[in-house]
């Protein structure tokens, strides 16, 4: 039997919810002409009957039992925007027992339950889709999945939370501090009211971890990804590293290096204004992937909101119904199960690599402060490319200066090191402020 009217059971009727019937709602003519398909969306399910929700879900039936569409027989693809692991875990394995499509805007299901998650998606490939869970408008899983599928990527660039980087941008551009971009961006809802998991950069670290598998071909365990935020970052750091040529950026990179190891990480990081990423401001996103047939490519957009996501939820969800041996125009789209065929992946810590680094040191301006921070990094195997010195504040009747220190290329571990030696000295007020220096980028 030959289907144009496809059922949909949704899970989750929040923002990425709406947004999806907004735009099948809105672009319904569109996709049909350009599908001959009709989405029609049956059942949902809430955390809440009772919640007051919008006229465009008033003849959808609603449960709070998953159940309640993974195991209709009428229903032909489930849609999970929850948000909910062990709701969207399970829901996952029962859709698939049942034959159906799985589309997810779930990241934290894929990055955390991975284990779980990449043999079931080899298993029934052409039925999931995942797009909706990396940057939004950047269709970034289907280009490195596909359209770069013959290359060999050696690096993933990204910056993909939309929050972070508009508060990041705001510091540099309003030249404000931390706590006060951070206020703006939750007024101007571009951040939660809960906002930890896009300033501690686990919502980077989920992206990258799903964009890393892709990429290299590898499951890597997310719990090994080395991940810091941007809560430490103050106006006086962007000053500094714009007097230097660089701009701060909240980065997720998967990186292959010369030895075919494999690095995933999360922080904050100074670039050169020049690169392809410094300009990527207030909540739009970016991915610059390298290969060596390739060369540089670069993805940008809105990285989240209802809509840029919808847009992403639509377009898997089109291509996994031409899979659906109902459909028309099933024609086996995706590649075959090899596409998730991934070995285990081992990942080499942050210590272990080589970078050059920014230290920025509030001392006591004493006698003698300088050249102990130049015998305590110079111990640790580091050589110092660069030393500036600014008046900080007056603390206690302290006069504090900051030390902004540059080094050659230097072992993460070894600079760790040097940050807790001269924390634990009395000359040091306030804890030392350390950013990674990517200079091909
Ligand atoms: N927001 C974005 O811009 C964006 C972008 C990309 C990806 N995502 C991802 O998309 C997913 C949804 O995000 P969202 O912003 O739309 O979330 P949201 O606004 O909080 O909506 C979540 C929806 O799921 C329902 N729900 C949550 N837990 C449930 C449970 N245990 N049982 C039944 N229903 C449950 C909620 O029901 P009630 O309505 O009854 O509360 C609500 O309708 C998340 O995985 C998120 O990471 C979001």
């Amino acid at each position: 039997m030959v289907k144009k009217n496809i059922n949909l059971g949704l899970i989750g009727l929040g923002t990425v919810g709406i947004g999806f019937i907004d735009l099948l709602t809105a672009h319904k003519k569109l996709i049909f002409d350009k599908t001959n398909l009709n989405f029609i969306i049956k059942k949902a399910v809430v955390s809440s009957l009772s919640k007051k929700r919008p006229p465009c879900t008033d003849s959808i039936e609603l449960s709070t039992n998953p159940d309640f569409v993974t195991e209709d027989p009428d229903i032909d693809v489930v849609i999970e925007l929850s948000g909910d692991i062990s709701l969207a875990l399970q829901a996952l394995k029962n859709t698939l027992s049942h034959k159906k499509g799985f589309i997810t805007a779930n990241k934290a299901l894929i990055a955390e339950k991975g284990e779980q998650v990449w043999p079931l998606f080899k298993q029934h490939n052409s039925l999931i889709g995942f797009e909706a869970c990396v940057g939004g408008s950047l269709p970034i899983v289907k280009v490195i999945k596909e359209s770069f599928m013959p290359e060999q990527i050696s690096l993933v660039a990204t910056i993909i939370n939309g929050t972070a980087n508009y508060i990041l941008s705001t510091m540099e551009q309003e030249q404000l501090d931390f706590a006060e971009a951070l206020k703006l961006a939750i007024t101007k809802g571009y951040a939660e009211p809960d906002p930890t998991m896009d300033i501690d950069g686990t919502d980077t670290a989920h992206k990258i971890n799903i964009i890393a598998n892709l990429a290299f071909h590898r499951a890597f365990k997310f719990t090994k990804i080395d991940k810091e935020g941007i809560e430490r970052i103050t106006k006086k750091d962007l000053i500094y590293a714009k007097s230097l040529g660089y701009v701060v950026k909240l980065l997720g990179i998967a990186k292959k290096t010369d030895s075919n190891e494999h690095h995933i990480a999360v922080h904050p990081t100074m670039i050169k204004e020049s690169s392809s990423l410094a300009p990527v401001r207030g909540v739009y996103n970016a991915a610059l992937i390298r290969g060596d047939f390739l060369g540089d490519s670069l993805l940008y957009g809105e990285g989240a909101g209802a809509h840029p996501t919808a847009v992403a939820v639509v377009s898997d969800l089109i291509d996994v119904v031409s899979n659906l041996t109902f459909v028309e125009s099933a024609k086996m789209r995706h590649f075959p199960q090899t596409a998730y065929n991934f070995q285990k992946g081992e990942l080499l810590a942050v210590t272990e690599l080589k970078h050059e680094h920014y230290l920025r040191l509030t001392v006591k301006d004493s006698i003698g402060v300088l050249s102990k921070v130049a015998k305590i990094i110079s111990a640790n195997e580091i050589s110092i490319s660069k030393i500036l010195q600014q008046e900080s504040s007056i603390n206690d009747n302290q006069h504090l200066i900051d030390l902004i220190v540059i080094t050659h290329r230097a072992k993460d571990v070894n600079i760790k090191k040097s940050i807790a030696q001269i924390d634990a000295e009395d000359f040091s007020c306030i804890s030392p402020v350390h950013l990674r220096i990517e200079k091909n980028i």
